[in-house]
C-alpha cells in the first residue's frame, strides 16, 4: 500500500506556489486529472486482494479528497484576490468629481442699481423705463433746455445720424424719462428710473462714455425742498449705512428751480459729489401737462456706476467695463 501523503504534501507544496487562476488549473490536470497519480493508484485497485482493496481505496479517496480541498481553498483565495484587484481597477471615487462650473453672478453694477430699487421701492416708489435713443424734446426741449441754452453744449452729447442734425440722439442723462412718465401718467407719481446713459467722454479712470444713471421724480401736492432733501438722507443712510450724511449746494440745472447738487460724508470727513437735484420747473410741468399751481414736485439723478466705484472704493471706473472675471468675481 503505496503511502499517499507524500502525494498530497507534493500537490499542497505545489499548489502553494500558483499564484493564478491559471497555474491552479495546469496543477489540477496535473494532480487530479486523467494521468494524475491517484488515479493510477485506483486503477491498480483491481489486482489487490478484496479486503486490502478496501483499505486501500479508502486511502486513495481521502488522499484525493485532501488534494480537492487543497486546490478549492487556493481556488477561492486566488479569486478573492483577482475580485479585489478587478475591484480596485474598476473603482469609481465619488469623492473625486470635478468641481461644478461656476454659476456667476450679476454684475456689480447691476448688484448696485437692483440695491437701488430695492431702497426706493421700499420707500414706497415705482421702476418707469425709457429708451436709449432720444429725441430732442425729450433729452433736452420739454426740460426747458431750448435749442439755443448754454447747458446743451455741457451735456456732450452723442447725436445718431437719423432725421434732422441734432434731433436724435443718444439720451445723455436719465431725466427723459421724467418727461415721459409725466405725460402718460396721472400725478401724484413717485417714480425711479434707472438706465444707460452716453456722452462723448474719452473713458479714464473717472469717465465712461456709456454709464448708467437712475433718475428719481415726485410729483404731488404741497411738496417742498424739505422733502427732496429728506428723501435723499433716507435713501444714502439706507443704501451706504445710517453713519453717512448728506448735505445740498446750490447748483443750476435747466429743469429744476431751486437745483442744487448733493453730496455724502465721507469716513474722513470730506464730502464726495454724488449727483444733482431740484424743485421741478414749472416750464417743465407745463411741458407735460402737470399744472404747476396745483402740483409741485422734485427730481434728482445720479450716476450707478460712480456710486459703485465709491461703495467699493475702487481706483478705476473702467474696472467696471473690462470684463476681467478676476475683478468681477470679487463682488
Ligand atoms: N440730469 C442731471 C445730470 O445728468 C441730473 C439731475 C437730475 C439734476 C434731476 C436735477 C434733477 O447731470
Amino acid at each position: 500500500m503505496t503511502d499517499y501523503k507524500e502525494l498530497v504534501d507534493a500537490a499542497s507544496a505545489a499548489v502553494g506556489n500558483a499564484t493564478d487562476l491559471a497555474a491552479l488549473g495546469a496543477l489540477q490536470a496535473q494532480f487530479l486529472g486523467k494521468k494524475a497519480a491517484i488515479n493510477a493508484a485506483k486503477k491498480q485497485l483491481g489486482a489487490l486482494d478484496p479486503d486490502q482493496r478496501a483499505t486501500a481505496g479508502k486511502a486513495i479517496n481521502e488522499a484525493r479528497q485532501q488534494i480537492e480541498a487543497v486546490f478549492s481553498d487556493r481556488r477561492d483565495s486566488l479569486e478573492q484576490a483577482a475580485r479585489l484587484v478587478q475591484l480596485e481597477a474598476e473603482r469609481l471615487d465619488l469623492t473625486e468629481v470635478w468641481p461644478r462650473p461656476a454659476r456667476g453672478h450679476a454684475h456689480l453694477v447691476t448688484q448696485a442699481r437692483d440695491r437701488l430699487e430695492d431702497v426706493f421701492v421700499a420707500m414706497g416708489f415705482t421702476v418707469a423705463e425709457g429708451p436709449e435713443v432720444e429725441s430732442a424734446w425729450y433729452n433736452f426741449e420739454a426740460l426747458n433746455i431750448p435749442d439755443w441754452h448754454p447747458a446743451r453744449g455741457s451735456f456732450d452729447t452723442i447725436f445718431v445720424n437719423l432725421g434732422e442734425p441734432e434731433e436724435v440722439m443718444l439720451r445723455s442723462h436719465t431725466s427723459p424719462v421724467q418727461v415721459r412718465t409725466m405725460e402718460s401718467q396721472e400725478p401724484p407719481i413717485y417714480i425711479v428710473a434707472p438706465g444707460r446713459t452716453f456722452r462723448t467722454d474719452a473713458a479714464d479712470a473717472t469717465h465712461l462714455p456709456a454709464f448708467n444713471q437712475i433718475e428719481g421724480l415726485v410729483i404731488d401736492k404741497g411738496i417742498t425742498m424739505g422733502d427732496l432733501a429728506g428723501t435723499i438722507d433716507e435713501f444714502v443712510r439706507t443704501f451706504f449705512g445710517e453713519e453717512v450724511k448728506t448735505r445740498l449746494r446750490p447748483s443750476y440745472f435747466p429743469f429744476t428751480e431751486p437745483s442744487a447738487e448733493f453730496d455724502i460724508s465721507r469716513d474722513d470727513g470730506s464730502w464726495l459729489e454724488l449727483g444733482g437735484c431740484g424743485m421741478v420747473h414749472p416750464n417743465v410741468l407745463r411741458n407735460c401737462g402737470i399744472d404747476p399751481e396745483i402740483w409741485q414736485g422734485f427730481a434728482f439723478g445720479f450716476g450707478i456706476d460712480r456710486l459703485a466705484v465709491m461703495r467699493y472704493q475702487l481706483d478705476d471706473i473702467r474696472e467696471l467695463v473690462n470684463n476681467d472675471v478676476r475683478f468681477l468675481r470679487q463682488f
